[in-house]
Formats: C-alpha cells, structure tokens, sequence
C-alpha cells in the first residue's frame, strides 16, 4: 500500500487534501522519506488522526514518549517542561482516579478558589496534541511499573503522598478520631472518603499539628454555611456541617510559636473568621517578641501576627471576638498521650503531655515532655500531623521513615529511565508553586538525559499494545470534560461553581456516554 492509499484510510476531508498535497510533491523523494512523511503527517495531526478510532496518539518510532504517573501539580508541570522544550516529544499520563489534577482537586479547601486557577494552565498542558490523559489506570493494579519502563523512554513517578503519618497513642483508632486526610478528602468529594463517618454531633473539637492543613480543617469546622454553600464543596459535607454543634476548636502543636508550620495568610483567615473569637494565652507569647526583630521576614511577620493577637489585636478583632458565638484555641507545648473514651466507645477528650524546648536553634528546638499532664474534652478529633508516600512497587527504592522514592535530583537511584517529582521525590511538603519548580527541574533533567543519550528511543509496539489494552477502561481528557460540564452545570443550578460527582461508577457514566 503506498503513501497515498494510508492516508486515504486514515484521514478524510481536507486534512486528506492537504496531506496528499504534500505526499505528492515529496513523492519523488525514496521510499523511507515517504514513510518518514507519513508518519510525521500523522504525528503532527496528533489524536484527532487516528484511523480505527483509538483515542491515543500515535507518532514515529523515532519520538521519545514519556509516561507521566500522576496528574496533580507534579505530573502536570513536568509534562509542561518537557512539552515545551522538546518540538516532538509525547507525554501520556497516568492517573488513578478517572478525573485529574490530585490535590488542586482534592486537597485545596474549597474556599480558597483562586489556588484552583492553577488547573486552566494544566488544561493548556492537556490540550496539546502530544498529550494523552489515561484516567482510571492505576499503578500497582492495572498496569505495573515494568509495563510502562518497557514502552516508553522515560517514566516520570508523580504520584504524591496517599497516605498520612499516625501518632501510634492508645485510642487513635477510635470512632470520629479522623485523620485530616480523609476529612479534607470527605469535603472535597474524594471518592474514597465520601462515606467517611463524620459526627459533628459535639461541641468541642481537638485538631492535633500546626500546619496549614491542620488551619483548613479548623477552619471549614467554623466557617459559616453561607460562605460555605457558595464554594464547591461536596454537599454532604455540607449537609453534615449545616446541622454541626462544633462551636470550639483546639489547635494543639507539640512545640511552640516560634516553630508553627502554618503561614501567615491561613493564620490571618483564621482571626478574621466571622462569629469566631481567636484564644491565644499570653502566657504562650511571653518572651517570643525579643525574638521578633531577628527572625528572617515570613517568619518575622507571621510571629507578630501570633503575638499580637494574644497581646494587642485590633479594634475590629476585639469587637467581633468580644460577641462571638464560636471560637478556635491556639494551644502549644502539648503532646498526645492517649485519647480517652466514655463507656459507650465515644470519644470523650485526650490525654495531652505538657512539653517544653530543647536546643538552641529556635527553628530546631525538639519539644520534651514533662510530668504534667492536661485533658481535653473532645468529640472529634482530627489528625494532622503530615501526609506520607508509599511505595507502589516492591522495585523502587524506598525510604519508609520519609516516604518518599530515594531520589538524587529527580534521577531514582540506579535506575536509568526512572524519575519523581513532586511530594513522591521529596516529602509531603511545599505549596503548589514549590512543586512547579520541581517539576520543570525534573522535566529539564529529562531532557538532558535525551540529548545526552543516556536514554533510549521506546519501544513503539509495546506502548501501542499497552494503550490498546487499557482502551475500554481509560478516561480521556476530553471524557473528563464530560464530567466537568455535568458538574458545572449541576453547581450553576445551586449557586456553586460545581457540584464534583464523588463516585466513581458514575464519573465513568458520565466520561463514556
Ligand atoms: C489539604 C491540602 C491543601 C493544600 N492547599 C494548598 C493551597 O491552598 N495552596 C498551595 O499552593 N498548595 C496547597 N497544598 C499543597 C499542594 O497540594 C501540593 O504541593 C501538590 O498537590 C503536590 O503535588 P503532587 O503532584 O506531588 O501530588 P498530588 O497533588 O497528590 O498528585 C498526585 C496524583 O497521583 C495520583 N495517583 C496516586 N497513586 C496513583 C497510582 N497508583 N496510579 C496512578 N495515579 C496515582 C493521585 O490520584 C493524584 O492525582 C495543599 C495540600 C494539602 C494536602
Ligand atoms: N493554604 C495553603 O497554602 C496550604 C494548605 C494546606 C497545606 N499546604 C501545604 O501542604 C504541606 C503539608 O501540610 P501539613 O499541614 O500536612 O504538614 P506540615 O506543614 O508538615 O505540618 C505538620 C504539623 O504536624 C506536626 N507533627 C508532626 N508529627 C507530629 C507528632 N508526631 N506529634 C505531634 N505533632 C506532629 C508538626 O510539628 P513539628 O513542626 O513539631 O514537627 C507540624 O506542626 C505544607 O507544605 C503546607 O504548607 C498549604
């Protein structure tokens, strides 16, 4: 069959005219060019191209592909890098769930909407025609690690931490002791957490870490339901939040002020919550303003901010404080012990060591416990003290006490074609922006291992067998723009941005129809 019949078969209306245009004038050319011409006609055509209706591209031999584990902020933005630096280059991308964009999604509370922004650049990513979405494909299930080394040039792992570090204290296995984790995941519609059993039926609330995940827990607890209801949190969540009896929340830290994980602005939305008084003992702050003028700028600011809201908040603060019918308790220096239970397996408050500092470094300083002991009573308790990867593959490297892939700049020890990026390479920690930068480093370390030689043109059959296998199963990024448009509409009707669909059964409804 020559030049001219394929294409016949595989294009029609004026894509085919201009192909044969351009087949014709080459054809004089050897037979190789011909086969050279086609293959690139069809590459540049990308996935609108394909002849027996697959939904993947398909390209040259002589084109690198790239298999993309992961689509949160990671995958995205290293699969922008090597995009836009590399004219041929092909990236597909993995991902578990048959939606994209990990935490953007799932993790990022559902009032601060603006962070969300983010996903209009990977949409951007995701529109090139050398760029393949495959979601509802599982590593470790529905394909493995090998599969994917054995198809393409380079695999890149960018599939975050799914899981989160416990305390290992009596009673943390308690009904309503949650890790932050899954309740962030039960208001933001995460399939797996949608059924979490959540009893907001207390009055009290112990939220254990200093971080900003332990602040956006805290602060969806009392928000109220009329800002609430305008964002895009899951309507259970909602529901559950409407009928709340949460009036009081303790965020307790084993260290002091001057080591809280949080930042400035989550602290900020915090004492200007409506109907919320901020409780900062003064006791905690004494001293900590010698310490002010010397702390490098972020930290200077958000130290002042602490203090003087435990010292001298502002005229606004006081009043709205004063008449509040909720509040939020900063509590430092405790460590959890136990939690403690009623006679029925409720739980009914916990055990807290009280701490004091060692060391001299402020920032380092370890918290000691001491012999005195304090209760809280409490009927839900959230745990946030950090999120932790796993490893998917008994082949990969691992450090189990970090959870992260052992990883020297991105390049996964001994192993040439493998990379991470993202929480996967260096830890459950850094703001969307922190990962950007990793992920076009690990994309730019790709590229040089191209141009080096160090890698290998894939082995193109096996990446069209692998696809072909997944077929049926995989959602296309223009299948989760079904899903978008279902859920944006059904948002539009109830003045949210979107109402996310959390089962999985229906999301796959919605992408094959
Ligand atoms: C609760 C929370 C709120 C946050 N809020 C903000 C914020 O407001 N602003 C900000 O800048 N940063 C925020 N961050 C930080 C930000 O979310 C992270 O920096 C970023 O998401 C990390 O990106 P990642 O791609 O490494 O991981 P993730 O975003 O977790 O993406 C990993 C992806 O891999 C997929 N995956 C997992 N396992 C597999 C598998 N076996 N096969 C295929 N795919 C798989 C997951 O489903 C997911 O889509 C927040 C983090 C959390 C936890
Ligand atoms: N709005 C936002 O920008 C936003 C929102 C959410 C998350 N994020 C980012 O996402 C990342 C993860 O946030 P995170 O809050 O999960 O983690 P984090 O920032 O690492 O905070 C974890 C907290 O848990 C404490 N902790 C750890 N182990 C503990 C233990 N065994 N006992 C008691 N306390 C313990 C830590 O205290 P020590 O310091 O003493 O270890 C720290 O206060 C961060 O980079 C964060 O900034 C950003």
């Amino acid at each position: 069959m020559n030049i001219i019949q394929q294409l016949r078969q595989t294009i029609q209306g004026p894509q085919l005219t201009w192909c044969i245009a351009r087949a014709v004038k080459l054809s004089t050319k050897s037979f190789k060019k011909e086969i050279d011409l086609f293959h690139s006609i069809r590459y540049n055509f990308g996935k609108s191209f394909s002849s027996s209706g697959t939904f993947y591209s398909t390209s040259s031999s002589a084109c690198q592909h790239v298999a993309i584990v992961g689509s949160g902020p990671a995958g995205y933005y290293t699969a922008q890098k090597l995009l836009k630096s590399h004219p041929d280059l092909v990236v597909d991308i993995y991902e578990k769930l048959p939606v994209p964009f990990g935490l953007v999604r799932f993790g990022v509370a559902p009032d601060h909407p603006e962070v969300k922004n983010v996903i209009n650049t990977f949409t951007n990513t995701a529109n090139s025609d050398r760029c393949n979405f495959f979601g509802n494909v599982e590593l470790g299930k529905d394909l493995s690690l090998k599969d994917l080394r054995d198809a393409y040039t380079a695999v890149v792992l960018c599939y975050g931490a799914a899981e989160d570090r416990v305390l290992g204290i009596p009673g943390e296995d308690l009904p309503n002791v949650l890790s932050a984790r899954s309740f962030v995941g039960w208001y933001n519609g995460l399939p797996q957490d949608a059924q979490l059993p959540v009893n907001l039926d207390c009055e009290s609330a112990v939220v254990l870490g200093h971080g900003n995940v332990a602040l956006d827990v805290a602060r969806i607890l009392l928000t109220p339901i009329s800002i609430l209801e305008k964002t895009d949190i899951s309507e259970h969540a909602l529901e559950a939040l409407r009928r709340s009896s949460v009036k009081r929340v303790h965020i307790v830290g084993r260290r002091g002020p001057l080591q809280v994980a949080f930042t400035i602005k989550e602290l900020r939305e915090m004492t200007q919550l409506p109907d919320t008084r901020t409780v900062i003992q003064q006791t905690d702050v004494d001293g900590i303003d010698k310490y002010i003028q010397d702390l490098p700028r972020p930290r200077k600011r958000l130290t002042d901010l602490i203090y003087k809201s435990s010292v001298s908040p502002g005229e606004k603060e006081v009043k709205t404080w004063k008449e509040a019918s909720r509040e939020w308790r900063l509590v430092f220096l405790r460590s959890p012990l136990q939690i403690l239970q009623d006679t029925n397996g409720q739980v009914k408050g916990i055990e807290l060591a009280v701490n004091r500092l060692e060391g001299d470094s402020l920032k380092n300083q370890r918290a000691v416990a001491t012999d005195e002991r304090e209760v809280i009573h409490c009927g839900l308790i959230l745990r946030s003290i950090g999120y932790r990867g796993l490893p998917l593959d008994d082949d990969l490297p691992f450090n189990n006490s970090r959870g992260v892939i052992e990883n020297k700049n991105s390049r996964i020890k001994n192993e040439k074609g493998l990379y991470c990026a993202g929480w996967i390479g260096h830890g459950p920690v850094g703001v969307i922006v922190d990962t950007m930068t990793d992920g076009f480093e690990t994309g730019k370390i790709i590229l040089a291992d191209i141009q080096s030689g160090v890698l290998e043109s894939n082995d193109e059959h096996k990446r069209q067998g692998l696809l072909k296998s997944l077929q049926a199963k995989a959602i296309t990024f223009s299948d989760w723009k079904k899903i978008d448009r279902a859920e944006t509409e059904a948002g539009a009707k109830v003045g949210k941005p979107r109402e996310k669909i959390s089962d999985i059964q229906q999301m796959i409804q919605i992408a094959k129809s």
